[in-house]
């Protein structure tokens, strides 16, 4: 027998499917500065940034990125207030039987295993740090931010990060890391299939019973 039962509440949703386009325009917004003075390891080849249209915008990207912060930390800071009131963390919130499981359900899905270890609540071992993850990766995202956007006024912060290069680099790395979480994500929502990406548009699942 088939059943519909509720997911995902509707707070977590809108959060979800309204920090997508704020993380992508953050991420766009943060290339068009950065191509201005690609100063790490990682650099935007020329002919690349040409083509996708990424070279001599930084007026613009700055515009864009300061004025976008605003509604990304917003939504954010909701999202984490609703998860701290709602209980809803409970569901997010790794233990210390976490990192194991974890491992073992990367080793299934890698084919490296047979067995899932049993899931407790919603999510796996595996999305619970993931998603957890990604959480204190927004925070992350918006500290460094905050520390290379006011260098003097926060300057005590910027001076806990490692100054403002290191504070800089961090930013970097961070979005790095977030563009990482996404491509894992977006790659791990397909496998799951249809069922669990319309629970976290529609809220219901189709379970069998
Ligand atoms: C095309 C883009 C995306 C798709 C299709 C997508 C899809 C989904 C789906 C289907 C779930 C539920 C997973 C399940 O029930 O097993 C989920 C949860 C989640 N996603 Fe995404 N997602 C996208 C982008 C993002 C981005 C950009 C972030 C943050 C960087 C993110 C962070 C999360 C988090 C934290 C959860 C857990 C939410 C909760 O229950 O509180 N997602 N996503």
């Amino acid at each position: 027998m088939t059943k519909i039962v509720e997911k995902h509440p509707r707070f977590i949703r809108w959060a979800h499917w309204l920090n997508f386009p704020l993380l992508g325009l953050m991420i766009w917004s943060g290339i068009l500065i950065y191509w201005a003075n690609d100063m790490y390891w990682v650099g935007i080849p020329e002919a690349l940034a040409v083509r996708l249209g990424l070279d001599y915008r930084l007026a613009e990207g700055m515009g864009w990125h300061f004025f976008v912060m605003w509604p990304f930390a917003l939504n954010g800071f909701c999202y984490v207030c609703y998860l701290a009131f709602s209980g809803e963390w409970r569901e997010l919130a790794p233990d210390r039987a976490s990192f194991l499981e974890a491992l073992l359900v990367t080793l299934h899905d890698l084919r490296l295993r047979k067995e899932l270890p049993p899931q407790r609540g919603k999510f796996n071992a595996a999305q619970r740090l993931a998603y957890t993850g990604a959480i204190l990766l927004g925070m992350a995202a918006l500290v460094t931010g905050l520390a290379i956007y006011k260098p003097v006024q926060a300057g005590w912060l910027t001076w806990l990060l490692g100054g403002y290069e290191a504070a800089r680099r961090e930013h970097f790395l961070v979005m790095l890391a977030l563009a990482g979480f996404f491509a894992v994500h977006v790659t791990q929502v397909i496998r799951a299939g249809w069922n669990n990406f319309r629970a976290m548009v529609a809220g219901y699942e189709v379970v069998e019973k």
